[in-house]
């Protein structure tokens, strides 16, 4: 029997609803492996969970993806050996632990090159801009993109990566003290959420062109707004709801908008599969490798501080991914 330090919600609510409680973890059963977890991501779906926003059955673990080394295997698990690194973004919930018992096909390898904080502060973030640039809509030369949260975890990857696939980048930020670190990930130009009429910023800045897609994780305060801001036959791509659920709209508006497509996608089903999983990551490393796509940390706390993470990330106060320690 090994002993686990997991994080428990019981009761959904704020950042004092999490608790970390000692458990009993059994041992690695048929396609199991117990992981020893380095590095945890924090990612704002936590929140939404955390908050009872997105329901779950409660008491309920939180976290969706870690990395660390196999020190055990169940009977019949040949792909991984004890002493391996792996990392998963989608292995049911409960990430946030030092160990835990993982379904084999739900890992992945990760290179040697880059640490198990970088691989934590990419991986599920990299995998959300993975199939936004390729799937949602295949980002290519000459495409104007517009990025919210543009500074933000998965904002500055998937700024950085449309940049390398050749689009021209407006990246959208809460407050001027985040249009640096957009700049830095390759947007070409930065428009401030802030100014109520960041659009007409928009405007200005691209010589009145319009996006090709949106690509919002703001929801709420910002919905409407992009629709003004896509081209006619345009994509919205509304992927997140970190100020809120985005308004329902009738869909004759976006007719009246120019045509265009909305569609609201999530990482878990482009990665339901073991095989296409892990071509999915070996993309995102191969583009980690290139320099396409650069691991952020912008804040790290022990997994014991983790109130503190969520209470930076519902401030608005970091930029970059948020990595936790066990
Ligand atoms: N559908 C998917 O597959 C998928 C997968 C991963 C993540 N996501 C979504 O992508 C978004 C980014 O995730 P992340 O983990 O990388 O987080 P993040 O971008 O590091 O943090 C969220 C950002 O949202 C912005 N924001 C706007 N209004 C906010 C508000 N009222 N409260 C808090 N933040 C607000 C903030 O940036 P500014 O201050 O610059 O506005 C904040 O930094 C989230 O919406 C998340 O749910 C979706």
């Amino acid at each position: 029997m090994t002993e686990a330090r997991v994080v428990r919600v019981t009761a959904f609510g704020g950042p004092e609803a999490m608790e970390l409680v000692t458990e009993r973890l059994a041992s690695p059963g048929t396609g199991q492996v117990l992981l020893r977890q380095t590095a945890v991501g924090f990612n704002f779906i936590d929140i939404y969970q955390r908050r009872g926003v997105y329901p779950l059955p409660s008491p309920t673990g939180l976290g969706h993806e870690a990395v660390g080394v196999v020190e055990a295997v169940g009977p019949d698990v040949t792909e991984f050996r004890p002493g391996d690194r792996a990392a998963y973004i989608n292995a049911g919930i409960g990430a946030y632990a030092d160990r835990r018992i993982v379904a084999a096909d739900r890992l992945v390898r990760v290179p040697d090159g880059l640490s198990d904080e970088a691989v934590a502060a990419v991986i599920f973030k990299g995998m959300t801009a993975q199939y936004l640039v390729r799937k949602t809509h295949r980002v290519a030369p000459g495409d104007l993109v517009l990025v919210h949260a543009a500074a933000g975890g998965v904002g500055l990857i998937l700024s950085s990566w449309a940049k390398a696939l050749g689009a021209t980048v407006v990246g959208a930020v809460g407050s001027e003290g985040k249009r640096v670190a957009a700049l830095a990930a390759g947007c070409d130009h930065v428009v401030v959420t802030a100014d109520p009429e960041w659009p007409a910023a928009m405007l200005a800045a691209t010589g009145r062109r319009k996006a090709r897609v949106v690509y919002d994780s703001v929801g709420r305060d910002t919905f409407l707004k992009s629709l003004d801001c896509a081209a006619p036959f345009g994509l919205v791509v509304v992927y997140g709801a970190a100020s809120g659920p985005a308004p329902a709209i009738d869909p004759e508006l976006l007719n009246k908008k120019g045509c265009l497509f909305l569609t609201r996608p999530s990482v878990f089903p482009h990665n339901a599969e073991t095989g296409i999983l892990r071509e999915n990551a070996a993309e995102l490393f191969d583009a980690v490798a290139r320099g396409w796509v650069k691991p952020t940390i912008g804040a790290r706390f022990p997994l014991t501080a983790v109130a503190d993470a969520h209470r930076a990330a519902e401030a608005r106060a970091t930029t970059g991914a948020i990595v936790l320690v066990p």
